[in-house]
């Protein structure tokens, strides 16, 4: 027997119906339904529609019921960039950054990055996963249904691997999906800094071909950026991942304007991420391609800058344009994708129509799974997020709340703030 459940009491009801990606104006076409009703077959979408016309469906009569007593639905959130498995926070350095400091003369101290890395290499799987799984149930509660996950704390074998295989366990362990992708380049491990080719060379000879062959990762990430890996480096590496099936991302313009992005471009990247310092053409050659322009506002706000990546200016010129967390111990803390869609507003101008779509539909574009989630349409799963607010605009507007009510993933209740 087929589980049915129809899912009524939606004030609005945001089906993000229509095509896929999202560029320009059409960013900020959410196909709203107001008193619509969402029919769920086998933890997908059978039926979205008005609640009067979806009653008269006979699968309607005989299924289950939840009212959501006139709140707002989402398509569940998508975090497409995330740095899920660390060992601890690194609050000291938050401190030392507020007295002076910046990131990047912690990191030449052997800190950030670094000192994350020593703490994760001599950390139990277990202890790695017990933070973990804290995190997604965090994830979950505040509405985000699937996240993209990196590697990128290990950088030696054993301790990369450690993690990818975290990750996957953690895909059977627990109802969110994890999206892998192996970020080996993320800095020079500290062994290898006075030759950091070698390091290069261990990435795209062994490192890669092993992630690969384990199936461990769909996409392979750099940071390509200073003081961390130069741009004939990066393409070299995701060279290596693209012949393994690993589809190609990276970390573009954050510290510094390198070509990056052009590099996304050149390699027919899934997503370049950040891009605070891209110039006039890079926008224009991302607008041209269909590399995703994924923006994180939170790591501005974490780090205290003030220049964020100029999102109006990518919207307008046509480019796709995505929000996701960043979610790490160094740059952003944060798993409240909520929170992202008030700094998309406030610091970079975004209209919470547009902030929705960049965090939900063009997220799952960016990790190639658009025909199964980032919208409630018919066949897709019924990943599903409702916010205890009148009118969806209220969730960027009452900041640093969470009003996430109750999330469904594949039909299935996953978090919950009052018993049902
Ligand atoms: O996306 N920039 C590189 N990686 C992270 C920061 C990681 C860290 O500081 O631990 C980022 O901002
Ligand atoms: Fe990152």
């Amino acid at each position: 027997m087929p589980r049915i459940l129809l899912i009524t009491g939606c004030s609005e009801l945001l089906t993000l119906r229509g095509p896929v990606p999202r560029r320009g104006r059409a960013l900020a076409g959410l196909g709203i339904l107001r008193d619509g009703a969402v029919l769920v077959r086998d933890g997908a979408i059978a039926a979205v529609g008005p609640r009067r016309q979806l009653a008269r469906l006979s699968e309607a009569r005989r299924a289950r019921r939840l009212d959501l007593g006139g709140r707002v639905v989402l398509p569940g959130f998508v975090d497409s960039h995330t740095h899920l498995i660390f060992p601890a926070s690194r609050a000291d350095e938050y401190e030392k950054r507020l007295a002076g400091a910046t990131y990047e003369q912690i990191a030449r101290a052997g800190g950030g990055i670094h000192a994350t890395v020593r703490k994760l290499r001599a950390a139990t799987p277990q202890a790695l996963k017990r933070k973990a799984l804290a995190a997604l149930k965090t994830f979950a509660a505040h509405g985000t249904t699937t996240i993209e996950a990196k590697s990128g704390y290990g950088l030696d074998a054993a301790s990369e691997l450690k993690t990818l295989r975290l990750l996957r366990e953690l895909r059977q362990e627990q109802p969110l999906d994890i999206v892998p992708t192996f970020l080996g380049a993320h800095v020079v491990p500290a062994e290898y800094r006075r030759r950091p080719e070698a390091y290069v060379d261990l990435l795209a000879r062994r490192l890669v071909p092993a992630v690969a062959r384990e199936g461990l990762a769909e996409f392979c990430d750099v940071f390509c950026d200073r003081g961390a890996f130069s741009v004939a480096q990066a393409r070299r590496i995701l060279t290596a991942g693209r012949a393994c099936g690993l589809l190609p991302r990276l970390h573009a313009e954050q510290m510094a304007h390198t070509g990056a992005t052009r590099l996304a471009v050149e390699l027919h990247a899934a997503s370049a991420d950040h891009l605070e310092k891209i110039t006039r053409s890079d926008i224009r050659a991302l607008a041209g391609s269909d590399v995703v322009a994924t923006l994180l506002p939170g790591c501005c706000f974490h780090l205290g800058l003030e220049r964020y990546a100029p999102a109006r200016e990518l919207i307008a010129a046509g480019a796709i344009v995505a929000l996701a967390t960043d979610f790490n111990p160094g740059t952003c803390p944060t798993p409240n994708l909520q929170m992202v869609l008030s700094l998309a507003c406030t610091q970079m101008r975004m209209t919470p129509d547009e902030a929705i779509a960049a965090a939900t539909l063009n997220a799952a574009y960016s990790l190639g799974r658009h025909s199964r989630i980032g919208s409630i349409e018919v066949g897709k799963y019924a990943d599903l997020a409702v916010f205890d607010v009148a009118d969806h605009r209220e969730i960027p507007y009452y900041f640093g709340v969470n009003h996430c009510w109750l999330t469904l993933k594949r039909g299935e209740v996953i978090y919950s703030r009052e018993r049902l």
